[in-house]
């Protein structure tokens, strides 16, 4: 499957199928977030793999019980560990973490399974369950494991309501 196809096949999953995903295809996807850019290859990004079934399900209760959350086989916890700040003011560790993280989803559509993005957690509570240090950032949190829906497509802005060129003509 070419970018364009992940790209186009990727959506956000929120029912999966119980099967396990196997550790190769693991190493995959997260050899996908290692290839990613980064502020200076700073590399700002660690993240917690999780399979452990009562483990998941604390995290879905983490994630304001979204049912999703403890279903899928996998969770990751994407966090920062710097809090440096790039010249033009924008901190680098969501901006680094995030870019991993479509890496991963793409990664992961390519390879026939599907994610979804989770920002509605605790993160205090996302590291205590997980014993993350307190200076770490937890940005994100990706769900992960074979679909067991259909995607819903939601609609996009239009390329005109996104893009403009040479000057700000919004
Ligand atoms: C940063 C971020 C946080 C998100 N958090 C959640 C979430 O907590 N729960 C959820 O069900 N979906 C979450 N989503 C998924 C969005 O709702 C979804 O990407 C959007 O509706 C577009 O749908 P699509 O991903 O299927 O194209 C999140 C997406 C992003 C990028």
């Amino acid at each position: 499957m070419d970018v364009m196809q992940a790209i186009s096949q990727r959506y956000s999953c929120r029912a999966y199928k119980p099967d396990p995903v196997e550790e190769e295809t693991l190493n995959q996807i997260i050899e996908a977030a290692r290839q990613a850019p980064s502020a200076r290859n700073f590399q700002d990004w660690r993240f917690v793999v999780v399979t452990d079934a009562e483990t998941r399900n604390r995290l879905k209760a983490a994630a304001y019980n979204q049912a999703f959350v403890g279903q899928a086989p996998v969770v990751i916890a994407a966090c920062s560990v710097s809090r440096y700040v790039m010249r033009c003011g924008q901190p680098i560790g969501p901006i680094d973490v995030s870019i991993a993280l479509e890496h991963i989803a793409l990664a992961a559509t390519s390879l026939g399974l599907a994610t979804c993005w989770v920002g509605s957690f605790m993160p205090g509570q996302v590291r205590e369950i997980l014993r993350i240090p307190s200076e770490v950032m937890v940005v994100e949190l990706m769900t992960l494991g074979r679909p067991a829906d259909e995607p819903k497509r939601p609609d996009r802005l239009r390329r005109e309501e996104i893009a403009c060129r040479e000057t700000w003509t919004f």
